[in-house]
């Protein structure tokens, strides 16, 4: 299996280790991202990078690399895949201390990244769509940190898959906020709505890109709050992230979206994103 990094080394997985009194182990105390990278080339890494630091700093941790620190790491972790379309993960804590909540005067943060082929959705989640099902939102107030302490989304997604969807779509106050792991734009007639940046939903890079690209378009588009009754009602519904890209959600609770299949919505978007995505490659647009 190909190699990660971890604290300036680059090892086989197994010969990767981090000790169990790392404050990631035991508290979640960290933060994290996942990179696409299409066609040999780290997709928005500028985004990336800006949120992971936005990320670290509202949990008070040096960023331990430069951005050309980070390239090189993820250069290198790459190479192993050549040309395969593939996602970066990765991940900084807080580093190894005796166990105390309050933060270590001088733990140095642990590293760890590594590279793995990019597993599309199956063909037809984007012909058919697929199914979610909305929950509580019963994450904390700071979900605008990529954190790795992932517990509720993983309660959340798994409760998804065992009602037989795809993802959860989380609700809070009557008002919702995003995908367990995915944000989420409906559609009503030509416009798009998408909930608002704030502390209850992750600033999306795939997110951002469909409202660049809506814009660009001239395709109207709305950051506003999406009530509960305003996804009932949408005649398209999707979810988007890094590595799902944009999937048409055309069951929630059991009843059909709109027609039931992909919109025409969901077809003009996806069509210019990956004209986007084509023109990246080739290294037209950064
Ligand atoms: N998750 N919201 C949440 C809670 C997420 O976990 C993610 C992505 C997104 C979409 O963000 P982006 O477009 O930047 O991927 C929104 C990643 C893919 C994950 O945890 O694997």
């Amino acid at each position: 299996m190909s190699q990660v990094y971890l604290d300036g080394k680059f090892l086989p997985p197994e010969q990767a280790r981090v000790s169990v009194f790392d404050r990631g182990f035991i508290f979640g105390d960290g933060v994290y991202e996942v990179i696409p990278v299409f066609g040999g080339r780290l997709f928005r890494l500028p985004h990336h990078l800006a949120r992971l630091e936005a990320s670290l700093a509202a949990i008070r941790l040096r960023n331990p690399h430069t951005a050309e620190e980070w390239k090189s790491i993820f250069t290198r972790l790459m190479a192993e895949h050549g040309t395969k379309d593939q996602s970066i993960y990765l991940q900084v804590t807080r580093g190894v201390a005796p166990r105390d909540h309050a933060f270590p005067p001088n733990a140095v943060p642990t590293v760890f990244a590594y590279a793995q082929p990019l597993k599309y959705p199956p063909a037809e989640q984007l012909t058919l769509g697929v199914t979610a099902v909305t929950t509580v939102d019963i994450r904390w107030q700071r979900c605008d940190i990529k954190a790795i302490a992932l517990l509720a989304n993983a309660l959340l997604r798994q409760q998804a898959i065992e009602q037989g969807a795809v993802e959860a779509i989380l609700v809070r106050d009557s008002v919702v906020t995003e995908g367990a792991a995915s944000n989420i734009f409906v559609v009503s007639g030509d416009r798009l709505v998408t909930p608002p940046k704030g502390p209850y939903i992750l600033p999306g890079i795939t997110r951002d890109l469909v409202v660049e690209i809506a814009r660009a378009n001239k395709i109207a588009c709305e950051e506003k709050p999406v009530g509960i009754e305003v996804l009932r009602t949408a005649d398209e519904v999707w979810l988007t992230s890094s590595t799902k890209e944009i999937l048409p959600i055309t069951r929630v609770d059991g009843r059909t979206v709109g027609t039931g299949k992909p919109g025409p919505m969901h077809a003009r978007m996806f069509a210019l994103y990956k004209q986007y995505k084509q023109a990246f490659i080739q290294g037209k647009v950064e």
